[in-house]
């Protein structure tokens, strides 16, 4: 149980972690993408300027000045051209695989794809009437500052990963030391209710034994005192049974492995069933068995023999006389299913997860005078969960309910 309180919470805090961490790097990697961006396109401009200076405008023909040397002003990986007013090219220089469409107005490009490419076009202005007789455009291959980023995203990629790595080692041995307390101050309460419940054995036994001793002599004690003493007598047999199973659900999840043997499951079944049949013909109900021979498990024979007949008592209880009680194994690989069927007055849905609860009963009224203390499916649920199964149940209200346990076999 305390395990997989731990597992949630580490979990939890590992997923607030690390989407604050996503976030983080989210947000570095889009700052740094537009910073470089602009870095780039004020180089970019810078150059456009350069080559934009560069132009003569004569007779409406747009030249660039015979001393100008471009390859001064660009990088291997960058490209210049210039445009007239149309968006004619008029001349390139540089790397010629850096073409994008021209679009005038049009400042940045980007171009992301096979190659990526960032161009930046800066209008020519005439120095003498201001107006405007062309366009120069620089381009510039993203290939390089490609590989800053996927640097970049490969640091924050691992940086996230070992701070994940490191907050997971640091959290369980937080969660570890955060449910220490807590895992302490519940065995204790536990170890208290086993104390108290073993300690109460002996004088409601005491009390038993003298309320019953009058009740041989009822000549002595007159009518009225003997229904006083079976009042009394009644109520330490209810006590003792509920101490007895408060008990028992106190110890049930530190059975020692020693008390665990191979042991016989069919005829543990055979054994209950022999108990309970007259039970079951005295209330005219039906008892259809159909048990696999030879059934091996590994586990408490004490525990297990209690499990079904929590079960086999409740079925027979629950159901009216006239009923059918089914009890049927099978085995799916390697689990094996116990099947108990009834024909009784059924479990509403709104109450079927609540059935294995402690001192959950669907009809509370009748909890003290009928010898039931709810904790019956409780110790069940508890024997099959140490033995590494499950109890689940179906049912319907009027018709009937099944409960199945499931254990491993070896
Ligand atoms: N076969 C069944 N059919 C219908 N209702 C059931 C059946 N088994 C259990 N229940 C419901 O689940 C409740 C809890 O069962 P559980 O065995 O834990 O307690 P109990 O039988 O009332 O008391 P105890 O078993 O401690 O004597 C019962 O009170 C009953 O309402
Ligand atoms: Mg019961």
């Amino acid at each position: 149980m305390f395990q997989k309180i731990r597992y949630r919470l580490l979990s939890s805090y590992l997923v607030v972690f690390a989407s604050l961490l996503g976030i983080f790097a989210i947000a570095v990697r889009f700052a740094f993408t537009r910073s470089l961006t602009e870095q780039i396109t004020d180089k970019l401009t810078a150059i456009g300027k350069g080559a934009a200076a560069n132009v003569e405008f004569e007779k409406g023909r747009l030249t660039i000045e015979s001393d100008f040397r471009p390859q001064d002003l660009i990088a291997y990986h960058q490209a210049l051209q210039w445009f007239d007013t149309q968006g004619n090219l008029i001349s390139q220089q540089g790397k010629t695989s850096l073409i994008l469409p021209f679009v005038p107005n049009k400042i940045v490009q980007i171009q992301t794809g096979k190659i990526p490419i960032q161009a930046v076009t800066v209008p020519i202005i005439a120095s003498d009437n201001s107006q405007l007789v062309g366009y120069v455009r620089v381009s510039q291959s993203l290939e390089e500052s490609h590989e800053t980023l996927q640097q970049l995203d490969l640091g924050l990629g691992g940086g996230i990963f070992i701070t994940l790595v490191l907050s997971s080692i640091g959290g369980i041995l937080l969660t570890r030391q955060a449910m220490q307390p807590i895992e302490e101050s519940f065995a204790r309460l536990k170890q208290f209710t086993a104390d108290a419940s073993h300690e109460l054995r002996s004088p409601l036994m005491a009390i038993k034994i003298n309320a019953e001793l009058p009740l041989e002599y009822p000549e002595e004690i007159g009518p009225k005192d003997a229904e006083k003493f079976h009042a009394i007598a009644n109520a330490t047999k209810q006590m003792t049974r509920l101490t007895e199973d408060m008990l028992i659900l106190a110890r049930t999840d530190r059975v020692s492995n020693q008390d665990r043997n191979t042991l016989n499951l069919t005829s543990i079944l055979e054994n209950i069933i022999k108990l309970y049949k007259p039970q079951a013909e005295a209330k005219q109900i039906h008892l259809k068995i159909q048990l696999t021979p030879n059934i091996q498990l590994i586990g408490d024979s004490v525990q297990l023999t209690r499990l079904f007949t929590n079960l086999l008592e409740n079925a027979l209880y629950y159901t009216p006389s006239g009923g059918i009680v089914e009890i049927k194994t099978s085995r799916v690989g390697s689990q094996l299913y116990v099947n108990l069927q009834d024909t009784g007055v059924g479990i509403a849905p709104e109450y079927i997860d609540k059935v294995f609860e402690r001192f959950w009963r669907a009809d509370q009224s009748r909890s003290y005078w009928s010898g039931g203390s709810g904790l019956g499916l409780a110790i069940a649920q508890a024997i099959a969960q140490n033995h590494g199964g499950l109890i689940s149940v179906t049912s319907q209200l009027g018709v009937g309910s099944c409960f199945t346990v499931r254990l491993p076999t070896p």
